[in-house]
Parts: C-alpha cells; structure tokens; sequence
C-alpha cells in the first residue's frame, strides 16, 4: 500500500488556520493602477464556516484565490498555521494545495471528456501527493454518499447542473481537504439545487469538520453561514 507523502515541515493533520495580514493585490495598466485588494486583514479559523459577501467586481474571487494559494498578493503577509507562505515556493505551494484546499467553481469546471469517477479522482492521481487509498473507490463512496452513484461513468454533459456541482465537491473533497472554497457555488443553479448544494457545504463543516468559506453576491446566500465577512471595493467593511 502506498504512504502518505508527508510535506516538509507540516504535519499531517494541521489545525488549518489562515491569516491575512496588509494584504493588497493591484494590477497596474499604462495609465492606471487598479487596487484590487486594499489592505485586507482577516483570519479564518479551523472548523469555520464562513461567507465572503460583496458586489460584482468588490474583489471577493481575487481574495478567494489569495486563501487558496492560487495567487499571490502584492503586498502584505499571508500565514497558514503561523508559517509565512511567501517562503514556500511555486512548487510547495501547489503541493500545500493539492493537499489541503478543495476548490468549487460556479461553472463546476469538470472536464466534459472524463467521466464523472474520472474527474473526481483527478486530483489524487495528478497531484503530487501520494495518498493511502484508492482514489476511485473513495470517489465511489462520494458519489454514493451525494445519491448519483448510478452517473459514476457517465460524461458530465449528461449529469443536471446540481449533480454536476455535487460531482465537483466530491472532486474537492477527493483528498481530505482541511479548507474548501466555493466561489458563487449556486450562481449557476436555481433555488432549489442551490439549496441542496448548500446543505451539502454546511453538513461538511459540521459533520466532517472542514473548514468552509463561501463566496457570494447574494445575501440570502450568505446567511446560511454562520459568519459573513462583507467586502467592498476591495475593503472589508
Ligand atoms: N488579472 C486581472 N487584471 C486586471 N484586473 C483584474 C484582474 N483580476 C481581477 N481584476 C479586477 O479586479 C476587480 C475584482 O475582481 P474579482 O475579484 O473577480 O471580483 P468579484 O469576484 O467580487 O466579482 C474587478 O474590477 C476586476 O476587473
Ligand atoms: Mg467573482
């Protein structure tokens, strides 16, 4: 049986904790510097389950790609468990990613050629992390769980826009994430998926104790949360 690869200087289980600290990301043109992110500072602790809330364009996907290590800001200190994540490099990043965050899209973003078994077993077989189990088996136990076992080989084209999102959270959830984000997870999904993938999220934070924030727009969204961070124009207010 395969071990589990441990990283450099993390243990295993961490008491996963991310604190932003004067953070800025701005992008500059020709003729204009735009402030993206102005001075954010904010920590998410384990076991939260919180919402990020904001208009169209007030940053909150820039912020969210800043706490799953998809990017990095202009400025200001990002930590995860007190360690100073500008010192890891590129490829230690991708690994703490790979390993700990699972991301959920608003478009779902599952690969229209794989089957749904395959796309949630992808991160386990492509990332760099070896894990303990097998990934098709556990992705079988998921999709069980979320009740579309039956559409484990189908192509997602063929799966509704909530059994496509509940297809992308078994894909985040396929290495035992500490974290998952979830970008306007129900933006693409009327009320009543929406709701169930909502359901889903909260029954995650509570039952299988993983962290959760929550990027929304709206606010009835929001309140599902039991913590909502508001953001606006780059500030959190
Ligand atoms: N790579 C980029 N280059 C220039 N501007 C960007 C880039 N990414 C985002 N922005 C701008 O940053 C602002 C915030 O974007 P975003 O974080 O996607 O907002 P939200 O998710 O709240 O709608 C927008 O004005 C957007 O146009
Ligand atoms: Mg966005």
């Amino acid at each position: 049986m395969k071990t589990l690869k441990l990283l450099p200087d993390l243990p295993m289980v961490i008491p996963f904790m991310i604190r932003l600290q004067h953070i800025f990301k701005e992008y500059e043109t020709e003729d204009e510097k735009l402030i993206v992110l102005n001075d954010i500072n904010l920590e998410i602790k384990k076991g939260e389950f919180t919402s990020i809330i904001g208009p169209s364009g007030s940053g909150k996907s820039t912020l969210m790609h800043l706490l799953g290590m998809l990017d990095r800001p202009s400025r200001g200190k990002i930590s995860i468990n007190d360690k100073d994540v500008s010192k890891f490099d590129d490829n230690e990043i991708s690994k703490m990613r790979n390993r700990f965050v699972g991301f959920v899209f608003q478009q779902f973003n599952l690969i229209p050629k794989l089957s749904v078994i395959e796309n949630i077993s992808l991160p386990a077989i492509y990332g760099r992390t070896n894990v303990a189990y097998d990934p098709k088996n556990k992705a079988k136990e998921l999709l069980k769980r979320f009740g579309i076992l039956d559409k484990a080989n189908a192509l997602p084209n063929k799966l509704s826009g909530g059994q496509q999102q509940r297809v992308a959270i078994a894909r985040a959830l396929i290495m035992n994430p500490n974290l998952i984000l979830a970008d306007e997870p129900t933006g693409n999904l009327d009320t009543k998926n929406g709701n169930t993938i909502l359901d889903l999220l909260g029954e995650l934070n509570k039952k299988d104790k993983i962290t959760v924030v929550l990027v929304t727009h709206e606010a009835d969204v929001a309140k599902r949360t039991k913590r909502q961070i508001k953001i606006v124009d780059g500030r959190i207010i």
